[in-house]
């Protein structure tokens, strides 16, 4: 054990977690152990999430909202009370403000096309804005690029700060009166920053612009209140979250989701059709067209099953004493430049950092040899590289199976990289 580990508080109990993590098992390259470092692009499955899966498709598989037969009612009542967990999950004033989406990045799209296509007041159009920030994921970005382009309305963005934080100096003139949506990450993927929701809602409200949050890095490691939260909608996906991939989920405002229009039209979020025109289901279904992800939303509730009996607080707390770990043991690397945060305060689990001047798919290739996955590149948030002058970064990011150890590994296997590029 290192001198630094000394004094950690606040982990859990990973040798038993582990367990249920039948992959964090595997070995690579002739018996190296794998260290799964890559949570922040999609985390582990618990055994608890598989065996809901299989015991779906080899008990109850069968087509939801349409079959009067047994295996058919279990089926929905499966799928919907996948949607009652997942608004426990969040504290949605309603389940039916929970659409299930196949991933965040369709979840924002949803959001941008229902108010491209509304009518006022949520219309937008070339005299109105669009505001998101320069650290978003590409899915926070190419759709209201899209929506811009399509409409004429004006798209404006936040900055960022050379340590890693939201530039709001200018906030009052980056969210005005034609604002019509602020789109931002509750918590940056490349990063790892924790972004002011408040006082940016603060100012959305007073411009009467709605807000919609990517929450997609907050979902699986913190409490996701919305109602808390107070943003119009909340968009983030399962498979980060111990759920499968596949499902995603977005929380709107119910008479938001009540006035807005569909986007996907098709099977089952229709009220009537005829050859002249059509009417809706009321929300959720006007937003889920065709047959939805079945399995998948069950295995997502079984996810949140998961993560609600070990405790949002409790993983919270774990990835930030790792966190923590993590930054002072990184600090140490000579040549290693965080890029991000460089304190566990409002800050999450995923560390970008560039090693001297060795490409950072070299550094994930020497990692590799060693069992250790890491993710290497822009991290779909290439806009923040441009910031900082980069190609990319190697990105550590951890979860509530992550340990010390771990930690102390990509230590080891970093100072393995410098060597071999001498
Ligand atoms: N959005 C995922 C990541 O940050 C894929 O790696």
């Amino acid at each position: 054990m290192t001198d630094a580990r000394q004094g950690l508080s606040g982990l859990l109990d990973t040798e038993a977690i582990r367990k249920d993590f039948p992959l964090l098992d595997r070995t690579v390259h002739d018996g190296k152990k794998v260290v799964y470092l890559d949570s922040a692009a999609t985390s582990q499955k618990p055994r608890q999430v598989l065996d809901a899966l299989n015991t779906y498709y080899e008990r109850h598989n069968a087509n939801v909202h349409r079959g009067v037969y047994t295996i058919a009612e279990e089926a929905t009542a499966l799928y919907e009370g996948a949607r009652d967990k997942v608004a426990a999950f969040i504290n949605a004033p309603s389940r039916d403000e929970v659409i299930f989406t196949k991933n965040a990045s369709e979840s924002l799209n949803l959001v941008a096309n229902m108010l491209g296509w509304a009518d006022e007041p949520y219309r937008v159009d070339r005299d109105t804005e669009i505001v998101t920030t320069e650290m978003e994921h590409h899915s926070n970005i190419v759709p209201w690029q899209l929506l811009a382009q399509r409409t004429g309305a004006k798209l404006k963005w936040f900055g960022i700060t050379d340590d890693g934080r939201l530039d709001l100096s200018n906030i009052d003139e980056i969210i005005t009166e034609k604002t019509k949506i602020v789109s931002f990450t509750l918590v940056s993927n490349i990063l790892g920053t924790v972004n002011p929701v408040e006082q940016i809602i603060r100012r959305a409200q007073q411009v009467g612009a709605l807000v919609c949050i990517d929450a997609s890095q907050a979902a699986p490691h913190m409490v996701l209140d919305v109602q808390a939260l107070q943003a119009d909608f909340v968009a983030f996906t399962g498979h980060k979250m111990v759920g499968p991939t596949g499902i995603g989920v977005l929380w709107g405002r119910q008479e938001l989701l009540e006035d807005l229009p569909p986007f996907l039209g098709g099977g089952e979020m229709i009220e009537t059709v005829s050859m002249h025109s059509s009417t809706y289901a009321p929300a959720p279904h006007k937003f889920e067209a065709g047959t939805p992800p079945i399995a998948q939303a069950v295995g997502l509730g079984a996810a949140v099953d998961y993560l609600t009996s070990i405790g949002m607080e409790k993983i919270h707390s774990h990835e930030k004493a790792i966190t923590e770990y993590a930054l002072k043991r990184l600090l140490e690397v000579p040549d290693l430049r965080i890029i991000g945060p460089t304190t566990a305060e409002d800050r999450g689990a995923a560390i970008s950092f560039t090693l001297g001047d060795i490409h950072p798919h070299d550094v994930g290739q020497v990692l590799d040899e060693q069992g250790i996955a890491v993710r290497v590149g822009h991290h779909c948030a290439r806009p923040v590289c441009l910031r900082y002058g980069i190609p990319a970064t190697t990105r550590a990011s951890f979860y509530l199976y992550s340990t010390p150890a771990e930690v102390d590994a990509l230590v080891d296997g970093l100072e393995h990289v410098r060597n071999f590029f001498g």
